[in-house]
């Protein structure tokens, strides 16, 4: 099919398929193109100056540049030089290669894991076109097996922008703030109908209803039992079993959509005490330790411990949970339990993230499937000293928990509270029946 489009007729087809394909987009009729993030620069300097320091535009990297490769180069598994010639990620999770030879990409058997610090060399050699591209890059087309540009630009988003550069009109780009936006990547997902591609194809910026795909099954290679996520990218699958989906809000609600976030590197003298559990060390080519990298979150759009708060008014953190001093000393947040760090979960507990069920995992589901393979938000991190013994910490938690809270296995809503009292009960449920009204107003706005 690749070789084939070298073909000119098959190039007029593309071009009229591509044309057909922007004229069902009704604010770009006349087939605007792809003009890349730079022929932004000079009228949005400052989204622009944002998306560049973000990881959305430092994840393909040119490999031959001194310092793009994360990983230990004089490990005795590590890639020479001339064997690769984009380095993808290596910032949290894994580091791969891509080998370019003429118009095939591949991403070879190379791979830095940051968290063990070793290079596991046992991957197939796969065609980064079918299986990475859509997602790694901005403006991918499955009909020419083509992309605008590595990276996710500005286009990725906001749909091809030619026109509006010429225009300055806002009528001829596309401001999508829908889930799928970010979904259509964050997403583990294949071409529907069982087609060969590894990613959703055929997105409309600005119709959500024309993502297609087909999930990921629900299985414990990719879901913890309770079908919580337990492997990244998989934020649009998660959020789709919450109340937030269906109540409107989406990732742009809680994250700045220029600033997926800066990975800051400190050197190793320097790291901030609160990094020290959830940075990720880079070695020098000798193996010594000379950074660290940390996901700093200053992505979301104010910092966790306000933004559950700024539309849950009436919640606080202690609710589900004992009122004690040594409790309150803890200084927890909202996420600590409804969105523990148990994606990547590894010996040293570095580099894990989030799931976005916004459901807490329970300790009945960990007695119920195994604490080995079931985490639970009360001693995934926290109340570790009841014991080495997972299964006694969850026996533990759930002794606690009186009554116990209902097993987030369903889409079902919890009950609005579990409080001794009925009379406090009543004024939970006023304060929750406030809270419902505050956040349709908001919503509304
Ligand atoms: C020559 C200057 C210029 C260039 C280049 C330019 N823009 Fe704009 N853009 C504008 C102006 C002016 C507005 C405000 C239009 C208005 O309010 O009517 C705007 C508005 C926007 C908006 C907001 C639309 C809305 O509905 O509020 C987005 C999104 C946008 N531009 C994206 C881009 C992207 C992406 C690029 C690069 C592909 C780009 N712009 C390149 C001038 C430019
Ligand atoms: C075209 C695909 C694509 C789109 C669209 C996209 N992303 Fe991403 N995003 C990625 C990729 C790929 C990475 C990984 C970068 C890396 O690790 O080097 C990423 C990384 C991130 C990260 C940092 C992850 C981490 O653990 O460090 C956040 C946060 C994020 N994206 C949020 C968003 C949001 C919010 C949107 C929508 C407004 C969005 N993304 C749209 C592909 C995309
Ligand atoms: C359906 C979209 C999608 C596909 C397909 C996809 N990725 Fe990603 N990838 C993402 C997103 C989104 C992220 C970042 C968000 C996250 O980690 O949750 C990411 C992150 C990464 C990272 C960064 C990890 C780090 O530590 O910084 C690497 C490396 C990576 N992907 C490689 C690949 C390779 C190689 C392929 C193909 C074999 C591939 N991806 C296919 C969407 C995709
Ligand atoms: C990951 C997706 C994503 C990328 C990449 C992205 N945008 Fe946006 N942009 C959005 C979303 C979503 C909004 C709407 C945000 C809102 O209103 O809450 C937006 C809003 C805007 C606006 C309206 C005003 C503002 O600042 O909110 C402009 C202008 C804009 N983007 C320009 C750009 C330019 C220029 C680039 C590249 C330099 C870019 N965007 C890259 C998703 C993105
Ligand atoms: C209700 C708020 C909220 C919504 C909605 C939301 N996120 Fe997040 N997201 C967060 C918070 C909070 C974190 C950081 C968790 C932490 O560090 O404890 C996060 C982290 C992330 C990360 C970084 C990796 C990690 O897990 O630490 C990615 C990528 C991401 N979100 C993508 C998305 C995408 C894509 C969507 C929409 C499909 C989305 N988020 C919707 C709140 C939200
Ligand atoms: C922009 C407003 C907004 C933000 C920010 C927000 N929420 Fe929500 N949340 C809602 C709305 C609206 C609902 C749905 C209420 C309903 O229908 O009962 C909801 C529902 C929930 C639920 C019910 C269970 C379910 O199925 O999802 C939980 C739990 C929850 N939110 C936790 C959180 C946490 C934790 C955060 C911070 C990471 C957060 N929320 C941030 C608005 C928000
Ligand atoms: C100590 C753990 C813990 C903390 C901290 C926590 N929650 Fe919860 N929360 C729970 C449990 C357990 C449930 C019931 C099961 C579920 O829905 O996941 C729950 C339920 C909820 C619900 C569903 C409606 C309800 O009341 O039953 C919302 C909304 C919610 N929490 C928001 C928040 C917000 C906002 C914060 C931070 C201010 C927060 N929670 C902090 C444990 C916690």
């Amino acid at each position: 099919m690749k070789k084939g489009l070298n073909n000119v007729c098959l190039k007029v087809f593309a071009f009229f398929a591509v044309a057909v394909l922007f004229t069902a987009i009704p604010v770009l009729a006349d087939g605007a193109t792809y003009a890349g993030t730079d022929a932004c620069k000079t009228c949005h300097a400052q989204v622009y100056s944002k998306i560049k320091e973000s990881i959305h535009q430092k994840m393909i990297r040119d490999a031959s540049v001194p310092g793009n490769v994360h990983g230990n180069l004089s490990d005795p598994k590590a890639p020479k030089l001339s064997e690769i010639t984009y380095v993808i990620g290596g910032w949290y999770k894994e580091e791969s290669y891509i080998k370019k030879d003429g118009n095939n990409y591949n991403v070879t058997k190379y791979e830095w894991d940051p968290i063990k610090q070793h290079y596991a060399n046992d991957k197939s050699i796969r065609d980064w076109l079918v299986k990475c591209a859509g997602c790694h890059t901005t403006g991918y087309n499955t009909t020419t097996q083509t992309f605008k540009e590595l990276n996710i630009g500005c286009e990725a988003c906001h749909g091809p922008g030619s026109k509006h550069i010429v225009s300055k009109d806002k009528a001829d780009i596309v401001i999508d703030k829908s889930p799928e936006a970010c979904g259509y990547c964050h997403i583990r997902a294949t071409q529907a109908g069982g087609g060969k591609y590894n990613f959703p194809v055929g997105y409309v910026l600005g119709k959500p209803d024309t993502l297609q795909y087909d999930p990921e099954p629900y299985t414990n290679a990719s879901f913890f039992p309770d079908k919580t996520s337990n492997r990244h990218r998989q934020q649009l699958l998660d959020m789709k079993t919450s109340k937030h989906y269906t109540a409107g809000i989406t990732c742009v609600s809680c994250h700045s959509p220029h600033d997926a976030g800066n990975v800051s590197v400190y050197k190793a003298s320097d790291l901030p005490v609160e990094f020290q559990d959830t940075s990720i060390a880079i070695f020098d080519a000798s193996g010594k330790v000379i950074s660290y990298s940390t996901w700093n979150g200053n992505g979301l759009t104010m910092p966790k411990e306000k933004l559950c708060k700024s539309c849950h008014t009436s919640v606080n953190e202690y609710h589900k949970h004992g009122f004690t001093d040594k409790a309150k000393g803890a200084a927890i947040t909202c996420t600590d339990c409804h969105m523990p760090d148990v994606i990547n979960v590894n010996s040293k507990l570095r580099g894990a993230l989030s799931p976005h069920t916004f459901r807490t995992l329970s300790p009945e589901n960990s007695l119920k499937y195994g604490a080995d393979i079931m985490p639970n938000s009360c001693t995934y991190r926290c109340h570790q000293d009841k014991g080495a013994d997972k299964t006694a910490r969850a026996n533990w938690a759930l002794s606690v928990l009186s009554p116990a809270p209902t097993p987030a296995t369903t889409t079902k809503a919890t009950e609005t509270t579990t409080k001794p009292t009925p009379g406090f009960g009543l004024v939970m449920a006023l304060f929750g029946l406030l809270a419902v009204g505050y956040i349709t107003n908001r919503l509304r706005k």
